[in-house]
């Protein structure tokens, strides 16, 4: 199915259970941000706190996504964040390269064509691995330039969750990457779209609007 308009899309993803995953988690999960940016976060798949809020990156890990953006002079509600699976996993696992395979040909994709962003961030091994390809290495890949198969100039940095478990010198390193990274990414986004304000002028109240998000959704199945 082709939708013509963001909230088309959004409203049948919400509803959608063409997978098992859905199983497990309380619905599926869409973006935050603005669908206008033209710079695009795409991440792993949620996890409890996003399944809890509907949101994508809410939790720990965009926590700390929040922070490495503020260190650009990115605000999360001037980008817009999306995830390659759109329901948790069982107990947090890793999803599948056929999940992800499978979840992007119906969501993620046709979110990009109607989002149609500049610049792709791709958080982690699963994101790179879905835009670059199956054979792509985070430790290899990340902060390389590369055009995805949508046409669309994309950067791969660490996900969040991983700079989380390192301590010491490897995480002072992995923080520096993901520095570089994020600003090679937010320099070509300015290049590409020089009117566009990737930092909101006043602080945005992020819980507010999450919590909106999470009213509205479902009670867990049981
Ligand atoms: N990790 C992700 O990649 N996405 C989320 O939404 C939450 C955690």
């Amino acid at each position: 199915m082709t939708y013509s308009t963001h909230e088309q899309l959004e409203q049948s993803l919400l509803a959608c259970d063409a997978c098992p995953l859905c199983r497990d988690a309380i619905g599926p999960t869409s973006y935050n941000g603005s669908p206008l940016s033209p710079l695009t976060i795409v991440g792993e798949g949620p996890g409890g706190v996003e399944d809890e809020y509907g949101v994508p990156l809410v939790g720990p890990s965009g926590q700390l996504l929040d922070k490495a953006l503020a260190s650009v002079g990115v605000t999360r509600d001037r980008a817009y964040t999306t995830n390659v699976i759109k329901c948790r996993p069982k107990n947090n696992r890793t999803p599948t390269i056929e999940e992800g395979q499978f979840c992007a040909a119906a969501w993620l994709d046709q979110e990009l064509s109607l989002v149609k962003p500049k610049v792709i961030i791709a958080l982690g091994s699963v994101a790179l691995k879905y835009l670059m390809g199956p054979t792509a290495r985070i430790t290899k890949d990340r902060g390389r330039w590369f055009t995805t198969k949508h046409g669309i100039q994309a950067i791969a940095t660490y996900h969040p969750a991983y700079l989380l478990r390192l301590t010491g010198k490897d995480l002072v390193k992995a923080k520096w990457e993901v520095f570089y990274d994020l600003r090679s990414a937010i320099e070509k986004c300015q290049e590409l779209a020089p009117d566009y304000l990737l930092k909101s002028p006043e602080p945005p109240d992020l819980l507010a609007l999450y919590s909106q998000r999470r009213q509205q959704r479902q009670t867990p199945k049981q």
